[in-house]
């Protein structure tokens, strides 16, 4: 019997972080094979908030993925049509209504979102604001030029800058931030990125707007709930901000893909650290997963009976959110068992560990998709 497989038009990453340097090299091909634009996070260190930083960033990844030929084999095809970094702006203290106008302009470099961090809750946070409501200038730019606000919804500390539970931070962000957020600022356009909670995706089902109001969805939310991420002992590979939450949480997740809403996408939020990193007394808040990412939100969507929702998740709500049109050229995906057997190694002798992965993963993780390319 054939085996089972799916072609899509070539999906469109919301949400990913490509680092810079040894890790940039060693991570960017993951997305690139299987995502043919990615919505860049610019919380690297420096932050990424003028149009120039973001210039040369956007130069380094491009450079990266030149560097991967196996990427490139169609004669005839730019690096830049293979994979294209779409690039933003974290929204720092320092960032002014006049960045956003430079940004959208596309004179040196197009920023296409700025992405608000805050303060102090997750990976490099600390240039963010504490409060997104306190960004009013930048704001009000924003919803002028049509430039959308890409959310990380939690509340990290309070009012009275009192730190609130971790697995509560995204409810009270969809409680008492966000519904604040769409009423000052009627026209922006703003996106909820990884939803963890079912109060987020409650929240966004029945606000939730084409051009206005979207969300993306990782596809660690997607898979695991806190059973896995405690199974044994915390699991590493699963530690990442928003934490992951219970099954209910999960279940609603999963809830609202399968409804194929047009304004709820993949964002993968693959972000890479280094093994010192994610395996020591403090381990960083971040899921590398774009080795697996599309093979897993392919699985899901399988598993809830839904592959007919997986192309419009994976690769046209994404893009037409931003204003773009999806990929022409297709990616296949054959159903077959394989597992992560192997870290990804930098250039400098640097681990980092997939999620998935056979040994320090949940212990024997099969993935049920594979790319086809890569068979
Ligand atoms: C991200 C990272 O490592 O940059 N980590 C994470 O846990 N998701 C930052 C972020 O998106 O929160
Ligand atoms: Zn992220």
């Amino acid at each position: 019997m054939a085996k089972q497989e799916i072609t899509i038009k070539k999906p469109f990453d919301s949400h990913v972080h490509l680092r810079r340097g040894a890790t940039l090299r060693a991570v960017t091909k993951y997305t690139a094979e299987r995502f043919g634009r990615g919505i860049i996070m610019p919380n690297t260190e420096p932050p990424i908030d003028t149009v120039e930083q973001a210039a040369e960033y956007k130069k380094e990844i491009l450079s990266a993925v030149s560097g991967h030929s196996n990427i490139l084999q169609n004669v005839g095809m730019s690096v830049e049509q293979k994979f294209e970094p779409l690039m933003t702006f974290y929204l720092t203290k320092k960032l002014s209504p006049k960045d956003i106008g430079k940004g959208a302009s596309g004179d040196v470099c197009k920023i296409y979102a700025v992405k608000s961090y805050p303060y102090g809750a997750t990976t490099n946070s600390q240039w963010g604001y504490r409060n997104i409501l306190e960004a009013k200038e930048v704001l009000r730019e924003m919803e002028n030029v049509g430039m959308p606000l890409l959310l990380h919804g939690e509340v990290h500390l309070n009012d009275n800058n009192v730190e609130e539970d971790p697995y509560d931070g995204e409810k009270i962000f969809i409680k008492e931030v966000l519904p604040r957020l769409l009423d000052e600022y009627p026209k922006l356009k703003v996106s909820l990125e990884h939803m963890s909670t079912s109060e987020a995706v409650d929240f966004i089902e029945k606000n939730g707007k084409e051009g206005r109001l979207v969300a993306t969805v990782t596809p660690t939310h997607l898979m695991y709930d806190r059973r896995q991420a405690f199974s044994g002992g915390y699991r590493t590979l699963l530690h990442m901000k928003p934490l992951i939450k219970k099954m209910e949480d999960r279940e609603h997740v999963r809830e609202i893909v399968k409804k194929g809403l047009p304004f709820v996408s993949a964002g993968t939020d693959s972000a890479p650290h280094p093994e010192s990193k994610k395996f020591s007394s403090c381990c960083a808040f971040g899921v590398f997963n774009s080795p697996v990412a599309l093979e897993l939100y392919t699985q899901v969507f399988d598993e809830l009976g839904c592959l007919d929702k997986l192309e419009g998740f994976l690769s046209e709500n994404g893009p037409r959110f931003f204003g773009l049109k999806p990929a022409e050229d297709t990616i296949t995906l054959v159903k077959e068992d394989w597992q992560v057997t192997e870290p990804i190694v930098t250039d400098e002798g640097v681990k980092i560990w997939s999620l998935c992965d056979k040994q320090h993963g949940l212990g024997n993780e099969v993935i049920h998709w594979r790319l086809a390319s890569s068979l």
